[in-house]
């Protein structure tokens, strides 16, 4: 979808489609007032006769209005006269696209950027807006010998009242943009299926986009190569697998060379069925989906060098298949891993850390200013967050309070689970240094104290998106992209500062 800024009186715009808000109030007001003068009433005529109330997501479509040079007009119900919520605004502007997907415009004007959101400016609404629209156009088809029908719309032109609030939308739109091509290539990789994503298919992808972009670099770790570097933790995942296993590195310089880089590492289980902890079978399918740490990885990555941000980032992507075979690593297993730590396996299908472990170690050779982890790492988080927020943890008070920050910006919010001492006791072994699970209680936390025994030599944030990744079963299954939206911003705002 392109987007384009428009000046100029919205009645004599020639578009397939122009939308206008209509709100609740007693009466008409900002581009709907203006517009109702140039066609003599017809709008508060529609007000009147009840056909539109300007109850939230109402909408009436209206063709050919004297004095208007739209073909179309759709009025759309904004609900009572006061800023609306995120929640509320991105329901408006999913209810817009379905009208206009199945509408016959190839183009519409929006000026859903005069639209009041709850604590948020020009910009900030522009952004989700642009954002919303890229999301629920997003088609997934690429199996399917019958392609989904591509929308006839085309063009968005967003509405601006005058050259400061262009240059605001113009900025929202470039961000939206990256971000939404980011959010689209993690769903994407996150919907492929686990025969076709598996840790060699991500290496290549990992080639493609870096040959794209020549301020990219990649390079790929072989098991020999992990091997000789001691990652005994991330080898034992893979080992029961015909899929060898790959740590990819992407580095990307946008900084100054003696700028620390802010780093990003992604848990890429291409696919979990538990190892020998064999997982039941019911929605097993959807652990093709345990590599969108991975995915978000790739993401953020190719939103921040089409944004250019002044920044270097170096990101990890441990991937791996967890599989059950006469190779695989099982229940009782120790294995070493390169902080020299050694782990007592008692649940195979605890592999998200333990393919993490290594490759957070590895980061160390980076210096980072900053780690974030993302991992679609316990079914537990699902239980205590649900399907909305991220689980976050971390050793660094002040890179909590960036990503929480940055979730709540970009609308993809996480919240704190304590990482307190006590729970790090849950994960002693009588065997070796340390367990891989820390029993039924507290299961995102011990996760996340497992992560921390690995991240003592920076500050560092681990983001638990396994309630966030994608949406199950259903008729909206799939992944959603998400934290691509929080992590760009937090990303935005390092370059900022
Ligand atoms: N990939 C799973 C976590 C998961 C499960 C994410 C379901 C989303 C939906 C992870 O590898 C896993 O199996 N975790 C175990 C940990 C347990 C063995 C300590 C879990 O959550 O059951
Ligand atoms: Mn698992
Ligand atoms: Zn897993």
């Amino acid at each position: 979808m392109e987007f384009n800024i428009k000046q100029g009186s919205l009645a004599t715009i020639k578009t397939g489609c122009l939308v206008v808000g209509i709100s609740e109030a007693k009466s008409l007001s900002g581009p709907a007032a203006e517009l109702d003068k140039a066609c003599n009433g017809q709008i508060s005529a529609a007000v009147k006769q009840g056909d539109i109330s300007g109850k939230a997501g109402q909408s009436l479509m209206l063709f050919g209005l004297p004095g208007i040079s739209a073909q179309r007009l759709l009025l759309l119900g904004t609900g009572k006269d006061e800023p609306l919520s995120d929640r509320a605004y991105r329901k408006l502007v999913q209810k817009l696209s379905a009208t206009l997907k199945d509408g016959g415009a190839a183009d519409a004007l929006l000026t859903l950027p005069s639209v009041a959101v709850k604590d948020r400016d020009l910009y900030s609404r522009t952004r989700l807006l642009v954002e919303t629209l890229r999301e629920s156009l997003y088609q997934f088809d690429q199996f399917k010998s019958q392609k989904a029908s591509k929308p006839k719309l085309k063009k968005c032109l967003l509405w601006s009242a005058n050259k400061a609030e262009a240059d605001q939308l113009a900025k929202a739109i470039s961000h939206g943009q990256a971000i939404s091509d980011g959010t689209d290539l993690t769903r994407t990789l996150g919907n492929q299926p686990g025969n076709i994503c598996t840790p060699s298919h991500l290496a290549k992808e990992a080639r493609a986009l870096a040959k794209a972009h020549k301020e990219l670099e990649v390079e790929v770790l072989e098991e020999k190569d992990m091997k000789a570097l001691g990652m005994g933790s991330l080898l034992s995942v893979s080992a029961g697998s015909a899929e060898p296993a790959k740590l990819i590195r992407f580095s990307y310089q946008g900084g100054k060379a003696k700028d620390k880089p802010h780093m990003l590492v992604g848990k890429g289980i291409t696919f979990d069925t538990g190892g020998i902890s064999l997982k039941p079978g019911l929605n097993m399918d959807e652990m093709k989906y345990d590599m969108c740490g991975a995915a978000t990885v790739f993401g953020v990555v190719k939103a921040v060098v089409s944004l250019k941000l002044p920044i270097n980032l170096v990101c990890l992507v441990a991937a791996a298949e967890n599989m059950p075979s006469g190779t695989a690593t099982k229940p009782g297993d120790i294995v070493t891993s390169m902080s020299g730590q050694t782990i007592e396996i008692l649940n195979t299908d605890a592999e998200g850390r333990l393919v993490l472990c290594d490759a957070l170690t590895y980061a160390e050779r980076f210096k980072p200013a900053s780690v974030v982890d993302i991992a679609t790492l316990t079914g537990a988080c699902i239980v205590a967050l649900g399907s909305n927020v991220s689980g976050l943890m971390g050793n660094n008070e002040a890179l909590v309070q960036k990503l929480l920050d940055a979730g709540k910006q970009a609308d993809d919010r996480a919240w704190e689970l304590p990482l307190y001492d006590e729970y790090q006791e849950q994960l002693d072994s009588p065997f070796a240094d340390i367990a891989n699970i820390g029993g039924p209680k507290a299961g995102t936390i011990t996760a996340g104290c497992f992560l921390s025994r690995f991240t003592k030599a920076y500050p560092w944030a681990h983001l638990d998106i396994a309630g966030t990744a994608w949406i199950s079963g259903g008729k909206d299954k799939g992944a959603t992209g998400r934290p691509v939206p929080m992590l760009v911003q937090y990303l935005l705002d390092q370059a900022k500062a």
